[in-house]
């Protein structure tokens, strides 16, 4: 295989980019996350690959639960504010306000428009990133006249 097809071919895929949060209620994971797409309408399935190394992935292996907040267009600084460790300081996560899902007890971030509450079904512990598979168990719509970040807009990227 040439190394420089496979790292522009994988990543052409398009992506949005979302907030994936975790708690065991002392410990918090927040990470801004890419690799994230639906995998099933029935049961509601979704699929999220985790760096397997952080603390996102200790908390999801032991609680089997995550939500995911969808980043508007407009929100990289959002983003941006979660590609560092977690720290929470009352009712913000890294510097942005959060209630507990109402399912799981993971962070919503209030700022974002679209929001989802994941029990994970099934693992695969396979290459450096954990693939979760999980069921959605909850959702909410802030504002439905948000439109979701396009990763490739910010000239960022995440794969290869
Ligand atoms: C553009 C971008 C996309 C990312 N996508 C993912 C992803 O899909 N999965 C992942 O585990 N980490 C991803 N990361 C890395 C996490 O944001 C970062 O490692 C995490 O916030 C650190 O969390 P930790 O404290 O749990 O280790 C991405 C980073 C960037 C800059």
């Amino acid at each position: 295989m040439d190394p420089a097809a496979k790292k522009l071919a994988l990543r052409a895929i398009n992506y949005g980019l979302h907030i994936l949060t975790s708690t065991n209620g002392t410990e918090y994971g927040a990470g801004g996350v890419n690799w994230i797409s639906q995998a099933s309408f029935d049961p509601p399935l979704v699929m999220a690959a985790v760096k397997a190394d952080s603390g996102s992935a200790a908390i999801i292996g032991e609680t089997g639960t995550f939500a995911v907040n969808v980043l508007g267009a407009d929100q990289l600084d959002i983003g941006k504010a979660f590609f560092r460790s977690t720290s929470v300081e009352g009712d913000q996560i890294n510097g942005h306000g959060f209630e507990a899902g109402p399912e799981t007890g993971a962070p919503l971030l209030t700022e974002t428009a679209y929001w989802f509450e994941c029990r994970v079904t099934d693992t695969v512990a396979r290459g450096d990133h954990t693939v979760y598979v999980a069921e959605v168990v909850n959702a909410g719509v802030r504002d439905e006249s948000v439109t979701p970040l396009v990763l490739r807009d910010t000239g960022m990227n995440y794969g290869g």
